[in-house]
């Protein structure tokens, strides 16, 4: 596996000469934040050795390279999803390249499923903590002492410093968030309401498909990481309201979009 986190770094590398300090990983409907970038290079995912393909609507599947407030970052147009059926090892893979190409911060974002009562579609939710349990961990199996230790420490997977100054940055722009805790599920169907009701009373703030395994690797190999959640509807539902749909999804990720790009920049900024 080193060995093909190196093959796919190499490639990179003759494709692409600068160091991405930060890397970004967009979610469902967020794909735009490319814009942000001053763009100096795309490469898409098939055509880098080992990275698996993203088949998802509203994911387009490239690394951006570019600047955003004069700092190298790298983004991840397009995610992989366990759901997809791919391995937990291969959803992460794309991280593994990200911190052996160099990134010292990870910032990533996804669309999710509101529990908590008083959360809204068109929220934004910081991620101060999360619960992996309902998804296979992707450390399961050998570990690589190149990329981490045995036991990962998961007392603090979201860096509260980047909380603080996300936070700041949020007052300073008139951007209301929330902050809470996500709990990942496999998908790919949305909850039943009683695993809504489960998940709330389990102690989580949203519910999605991604993001936890990716920090999981992250964390393992010591890359401090922010993450933010975009409320695309709420669980929760009275009797007769219609079904969460993929449509409603993206949409409500698309409302959120300037408000979340504006965050991100600027963190990007202060970092
Ligand atoms: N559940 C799981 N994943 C999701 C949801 C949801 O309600 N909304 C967006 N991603």
């Amino acid at each position: 596996m080193i060995a093909e986190i190196n093959e796919a770094v190499d490639f990179i590398k003759k494709n692409y000469s600068h160091r991405p300090t930060v890397g970004i990983v967009l979610g469902s409907g967020m794909g735009s934040f490319t814009d942000e970038i001053k763009i100096e290079k795309e490469i898409a995912y098939g055509d880098i050795p080992h990275f698996p393909v993203s088949t998802v609507e509203g994911h387009s599947g490239k690394l951006v390279f570019g600047e955003i407030a004069g700092k190298k970052v790298v983004a991840m147009a397009g995610r992989f999803h366990y759901y997809e059926g791919y391995s937990a090892e291969q959803v992460v893979f794309p991280i593994r390249v990200l911190k052996f190409l160099g990134i010292e911060t990870l910032l990533l974002s996804n669309a999710a499923g509101g529990v908590n009562p008083d959360f809204k579609v068109g929220d934004m939710m910081i991620i101060t903590d999360h619960i992996s349990q309902l998804t296979p961990n992707p450390l399961l199996g050998k570990n690589y002492k190149e990329l981490g230790p045995r036991f990962p420490d998961m007392s603090e997977p979201y860096k509260k410093r980047l909380i603080q100054t996300a936070t700041k940055i949020a007052a300073e722009k008139n951007i209301p968030v929330k902050q809470g805790v996500y709990v990942a599920v496999t998908g790919p169907t949305f909850e039943t309401l009683a695993e809504y009701k489960m998940i709330l009373a389990m102690g989580g703030d949203v519910v999605g498909m991604s993001t936890v395994q990716e920090v999981i690797a992250a964390v393992h190999m010591g890359l401090p990481v922010f993450a933010m959640s975009v409320v695309t509807d709420v669980g929760i539902r009275e009797e007769g309201e219609p079904p969460v749909t993929h449509e409603e999804v993206l949409q409500a990720a698309k409302t959120a979009e300037p408000k979340f790009k504006a965050l991100f920049c600027e963190l990007i900024a202060q970092l």
